[in-house]
């Protein structure tokens, strides 16, 4: 007889509990369920896990403060205060999505360090399509879509002493099995489940993520960088050609032509009268 475990995570709001997303138990985020399908060497081999916490890139923090090794991997069922890109929230339902911190130790100058949320990227992008056939475009720099729509976003966070990296915090968040968004992020944002029309497995997921996020990202130190950089240009549609409005911060904006990436994995943009800006940090806000 199979027996099959049903967990409930349930959702207390003032008197009432209302039941959000049902997790198989064998798909909860628990080191026993990942180690025993876990193909990468050091990137999961060491898991912290929580039901809750408030956001997995400062528990990784921590571990990386008090000496943790590289590849160490923070997860969470749910975060309350889950931090994105240029000061936003990340919504993070619990048992729904993918909440982790992955902590690097990369021995290049910190300047090189900006390629690392790239070659995640991808990685992401690689890993949905062999978990769940699923063909997720790469938006520069670091944001997985489907169907037009955000369906993962990547947070890097590094800490360096001088000209040296000490660590490098990668933070990863997937819309896996979310059912619906809030009204705000309807229209942007979108998930595995809405774009697959069915459930999957995180384990799964987030399995595949180590495996190639481990592989690129050794290919990467051992120098490697145009090659890994190529992947990113395959997988994206905004590698070439694609109208761009870029929104630089402190009310600046860049618009013209995507042409490439240069070798610090800095966007090329084309503009009208034919120069070409670099463009190091930004946010594309159109696009077609
Ligand atoms: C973005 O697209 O703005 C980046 C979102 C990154 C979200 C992930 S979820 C796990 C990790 N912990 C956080 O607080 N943020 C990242």
């Amino acid at each position: 007889m199979k027996i099959v475990l049903v967990v409930v995570l349930e959702e207390v709001t003032g008197t009432t509990r209302r039941p959000t997303t049902t997790v198989m138990a064998q798909d909860l985020l628990l080191p026993e369920f990942i180690h025993p399908r876990l193909k990468s060497h050091r990137f999961g081999r060491t898991i912290h896990h929580f039901l809750e916490i408030g956001s997995t890139n400062d528990a990784a923090r921590q571990f990386a403060e008090q000496g943790a090794a590289e590849g160490t991997l923070v997860l969470a069922e749910e975060q309350t205060q889950g931090r994105g890109r240029l000061g936003r929230s990340w919504l993070s339902e619990r048992g729904a999505g993918i909440y982790a911190s992955i902590l690097l130790r990369p021995v290049v100058k910190p300047r090189g360090a900006a390629v690392l949320t790239l070659v995640a990227a991808v990685a992401v992008s690689e890993a949905i399509e062999q978990a769940c056939d699923l063909h997720a475009d790469i938006k520069w720099p670091n944001d997985l879509l489907l169907s037009g729509r955000k369906c993962c976003g990547i947070l890097s966070e590094m800490q360096a002493e001088r000209d040296d990296i000490r660590y490098v915090i990668v933070g990863i968040g997937i819309n896996v099995n979310h059912s619906d968004f809030p009204e705000e992020l309807a229209q942007r944002a979108t998930s595995l489940r809405i774009e697959g029309k069915q459930t999957y497995s995180r384990v799964a997921v987030l399995c595949e993520f180590l495996r190639r996020f481990e592989l690129l990202y050794d290919d990467w130190q051992r120098g490697n960088r145009a090659a890994v950089l190529q992947h990113w240009v395959n997988r994206s549609s905004f590698a070439f050609g694609k109208q761009v409005t870029v929104d630089l911060g402190s009310g600046k904006k860049v618009e013209g032509q995507t042409a490439g990436l240069s070798e610090l994995g800095n966007l090329k943009v084309k503009l009208a009268d034919g120069r070409v800006e670099e463009v190091m940090s930004g946010d594309i806000v159109a696009w077609r």
